[in-house]
């Protein structure tokens, strides 16, 4: 029956989580699009509360203070419905945070392989924790800390060698 496997999620909440690199936002905003639901981007939020970018909010700021105002806002926005809403890719460290989204909505895990993650965000350099000498390492070490909270996701797709309107494609599967 692949209608009971599929997420009800009439007037819920889909959270794209999962690493940088792996497409959280280009597929929210796509598939938002489509299903005609309200696009969020926490990081966009962010930005604009603090009027800053987000490596200017951790180079001033500090990352304990980033983390402390991600998850205010993420507790602002999961009381709307109906959004698909791209996660930054530390989120999942609160266990509050795990319990809100899971509470308010799916959640849904965009995966990728190092390689992969080190190519997609290596022309950007607006991601603080990457912007180091071996990002590599730094993506594998990361990783490695996250995986079991990145597992407590409702759903995984690896996105390493699918097209951005594949993992669309297959995300929107799991909505009924
Ligand atoms: C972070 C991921 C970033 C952003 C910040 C911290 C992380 O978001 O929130 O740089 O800890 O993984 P994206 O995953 O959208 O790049």
């Amino acid at each position: 029956m692949v209608e009971a496997s599929r997420a009800n999620v009439n007037m819920k909440n889909i959270y794209l989580i999962g690493f940088m690199g792996t497409g959280k936002t280009s597929v929210a905003r796509e598939l938002a699009k489509q299903k005609e639901m309200t696009f969020v981007d926490l990081d966009d939020l962010m930005e604009i509360k603090e009027g800053l970018a987000i490596t200017e909010i951790f180079a001033q700021k500090g990352e304990t203070y980033f983390r402390d105002s991600e998850k205010k806002i993420l507790v602002g926005v999961s009381r709307n419905d109906f959004q698909i809403i791209s996660c930054g890719g530390g989120i999942v460290m609160d266990k509050d945070n795990i319990a809100l989204m899971k509470n308010t909505g799916i959640m849904v895990c965009l995966s990728a392989r190092p390689e992969v993650i080190l190519t997609r965000t290596k022309n950007y350099g607006h991601r603080p924790l990457l912007n180091v000498d071996n990002p590599v390492n730094k993506i594998k070490e990361l990783l490695k800390e996250r995986s079991h909270f990145y597992a407590l996701a409702d759903y995984n797709i690896d996105t390493s060698d699918i097209s951005l309107k594949e993992v669309v494609k297959k995300v929107s599967e799991l909505i009924v």
